[in-house]
């Protein structure tokens, strides 16, 4: 599952992992743990060949489980901390380091192998899923939604978790950090030719979550009693 921020993804993909009863990965965590790796190693977040050594040295974790958010940095939980400005402010040009992605992918395709073999399945968020993580992937989300619903979005997360912010400031990070996404050389933001895409502007979480379901459904992915197993 691909897209710009506030479209819904992280509530969306781990909905439908609960669904299905299978993993769940936020691969934009790992490069939010990258980041404050690299903020807290005091390294300029623009210095790529610095960046990348802090990349090969980082002792990340991260958890698959869809009902519980675990993200490690050296051990210690960072679930909150990467969710702050700082990181926030940094993540886009850590992510845009192509030796940083070839770690990270390869450390992505691993974790999605175990949980295909552990699970029958995972659902992975991202940027790049689709198109080069997992291009062989049964199924490809694309999510999209105006930049006004996106800010108003993102504003909310934040006041919901405690982090000031206005829905105007909000919508110029929004902007800044998807036109940086998706004008980068390795690997931009843009859906895969054979991605399914989802306008979530006028749909709550409910409705495209039920969109998706009868997809995965309709391709066979999971037979049906499993799709109501369990609720989201
Ligand atoms: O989904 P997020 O906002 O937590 O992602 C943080 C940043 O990481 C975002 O600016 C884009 C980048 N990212 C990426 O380049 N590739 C991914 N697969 C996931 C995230």
């Amino acid at each position: 599952m691909d897209g710009p921020s506030g479209t819904g993804k992280s509530t969306v993909a781990r909905g439908l992992a609960r669904t299905l009863g299978a993993g769940y990965l936020d691969t934009g965590a790992m490069y939010r743990v990258v980041t404050l790796a690299v903020l807290r190693a005091g390294v300029d977040p623009a210095d790529g060949a610095a960046v990348l050594r802090v990349a090969e040295a980082v002792d990340l974790g991260i958890g698959t489980d869809p009902a519980e958010s675990e993200v490690r940095l050296d051990g210690e939980a960072v679930d909150g901390e990467i969710r702050g400005r700082e990181v926030t402010g940094a993540v886009s040009a850590v992510s845009a380091v192509a030796g940083v992605r070839e770690l990270l992918v390869a450390l992505q395709r691993r974790i999605i192998s175990q949980s295909r073999a552990t699970l029958g399945g995972i659902v992975v968020e991202g940027r790049d899923i689709g198109t080069v993580v997992a291009p062989d992937a049964p199924l490809k989300v694309y999510l999209t939604a105006s930049a006004d619903a996106r800010a108003a979005r993102r504003a909310d997360q934040d006041a919901a978790e405690g982090r000031e912010s206005t829905v105007d400031t909000t919508r110029a990070d929004v902007e800044r950090r998807d036109h940086f996404d998706s004008t980068r050389t390795v690997s931009p933001l843009r859906p895969a030719v054979d991605a399914v895409e989802v306008d979530t502007t006028d749909l709550d979480i409910d409705g495209v979550l039920e969109q998706l379901l009868a997809i995965v459904r309709e391709r066979g992915l999971v037979g049906s009693a499993e799709v109501g197993r369990v609720e989201p």
